[in-house]
């Protein structure tokens, strides 16, 4: 346990060593300040790291996760990320990222008791409900990776609508919104909307979905 610990901060001491012999000037300048252009909403599955999975460096990607990449219109925390990422840092892009096998999206899909964490995932029941006529002719694997891809727009749809958004788009500060979902299994990432910058923009991606379950 204690040497688990311990590995990471000898890998700490590695990094610093290894930055500092590419660019002697590099954590001098990170210190003085960040301006990056992509808010990161995602899992907090250790699998999906996003700086890793999109080749990007510190600096590049301010970023948000919670279990299963939920933009929940009540979460202080969250509001406060895209608040700060949106009118101080004015990123340019807020991608919402989620993955398939999320064992939030999973729990969420079964009908045992979680404890707490059920109450944080009642929103993607409610989303399971809302399209169960096209969930219910989906079995098992298949039937998850929708709900995942359905929780992805979803949540582009709530956070379109958080009054930070709106906001800029009226504003004219258009930051593009992004759905994508990582598969595990290839380390792929698939886009499942477009860039949407602005509340027609929106509005397309759901009527599309309405469109789907056929209501
Ligand atoms: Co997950």
């Amino acid at each position: 346990m204690v040497e688990s610990i311990r590995r990471l901060l000898e890998n700490n001491d590695q990094w610093v060593a290894e930055m500092t012999a590419q660019d002697p000037e590099y954590f001098s300048s990170c210190s003085e300040g960040q301006a990056p252009s992509f808010l990161w909403i995602g899992c907090s599955d250790s699998r999906v790291p996003p700086n890793e999975i999109t080749k990007t460096d510190p600096g590049e990607i301010f970023v948000h996760r919670n279990i299963a990449n939920l933009v929940v219109q009540t979460d202080m925390n969250i509001l406060s990320v895209i608040q700060y990422a949106v009118e101080v840092l004015r990123v340019r892009h807020v991608i919402v990222c989620g993955h398939y096998g999320c064992g939030g999206v999973r729990a969420a899909m079964q009908h045992s008791d979680h404890g707490l964490i059920d109450n944080w995932l009642r929103t993607i029941k409610d989303t399971q409900n809302y399209y169960w006529q096209q969930l219910k002719e989906l079995k098992g694997e298949e039937r998850e990776n929708r709900l995942v891809e359905l929780n992805v727009i979803e949540q582009v749809y709530n956070l379109g609508k958080t009054s930070i958004i709106q906001h800029a788009w009226k504003k004219g500060n258009n930051p593009y919104l992004h759905g994508w979902v990582y598969d595990l299994k290839t380390g792929k990432i698939i886009t499942q909307t477009n860039m949407i910058n602005s509340e027609m923009a929106l509005k397309e991606v759901c009527k599309f979905e309405m469109g789907i379950i056929g209501s």
